[in-house]
């Protein structure tokens, strides 16, 4: 099969496609006839599926990116401005969940949807590793606790040691205030080699918590675990990430026990117009 498939009956010969080509390997010849990939450059596609996307007219599918796996945008789904403000302005930070596990039909669909995020060179390469259970996770938290301890013996007088000793206080009460009520945990990954592996790890978990809204679930990044697991490596090996992999950030997932009635003001931009 061919690499790029021009539907002639349907293809205008507009070039758009071509002009919108990020690394510019579709060619018209004499900018009029149907638009081809020379097979030397067939490598470089980075099967963003920019051309499929882009073409008003359905003509094309490339190697990759089938257009039957390209739904139509739905002009009725499309956000206004303030629908998408709110739902931006709404996400919060959930540190209390209920009593029950977000089940992995839905987990499912959250990563699924979370794979949308942008990837560098559309390298598309993450893994996502889901730690389950609250027994798990509460071990996790013990051994953040642990090494917060240690850090407070082995410095007292630190910023750090300030910082960590209300959260060891809370733990002996039988409060966690390191994976909070969070029943789950998911922790994605990038090749070790990928140049861009922590920025694509950072929007994608950006993407899954805010994908996690409209199915009412909550989020909340894990930065104390993740201090932990920065000191620890055998806290990370316990955790099974695939072989070879980096990761960024854990992140908890549950059911929000409230439900957020206002939208609380951030402090103001700070602009620099050159
Ligand atoms: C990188 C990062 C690490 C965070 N780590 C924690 C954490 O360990 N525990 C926690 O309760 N909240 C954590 N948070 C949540 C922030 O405290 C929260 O985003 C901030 O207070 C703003 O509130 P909001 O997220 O509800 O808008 C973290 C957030 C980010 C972005």
């Amino acid at each position: 099969m061919a690499f790029l498939t021009i539907d002639e009956t349907k293809c205008k010969q507009d070039g758009i496609c071509a002009a919108e080509c990020p690394r510019r390997i579709i060619t018209q010849e004499d900018g009029k006839s149907f638009p081809q990939v020379s097979e030397a450059d067939e490598a470089y596609c980075m099967t963003c599926g920019h051309c499929v996307a882009v073409c008003p007219h359905g003509a094309l599918s490339v190697t990759g990116v089938d257009i039957e796996d390209c739904p139509e945008i739905e002009n009725a789904l499309v956000l206004s401005w303030d629908r998408a403000k709110q739902f931006l302005r709404a996400r919060r930070s959930i540190r209390v969940f209920k009593n029950k596990a977000v089940d992995r039909e839905t987990l499912e669909q959250l990563i699924a949807t979370a794979r949308y995020a942008p990837t560098a060179s559309n390298a598309q390469n993450l893994q996502w590793t889901v730690i389950e259970g609250r027994d798990k996770l509460e071990s996790l938290s013990q051994e953040t606790i642990h090494w917060m301890v240690g850090v407070i013996k082995a410095q007292p007088d630190s910023a750090a040691a300030d910082y960590f000793r209300p959260f060891v206080a809370h733990w002996t009460t039988g409060y966690d205030g390191i994976l909070r009520t969070a029943q789950t945990l998911i922790v994605p990954s990038a090749p070790k080699e990928s140049a861009n592996g922590l920025v694509d790890l950072s929007i994608a978990l950006a993407y899954l918590e805010l994908a996690a809204l409209p199915l009412g679930v909550g989020t909340c990044w894990a930065g104390l675990l993740r201090a932990a697991m920065l000191a620890t490596p055998e806290l990370v090996e316990s955790m099974g990430l695939p072989e070879g992999h980096t990761w960024f950030y854990p992140m908890m997932i549950g059911y929000p026990k409230f439900k957020y009635h206002r939208l609380p003001e951030r402090k103001a931009p700070v602009i620099h117009w050159k």
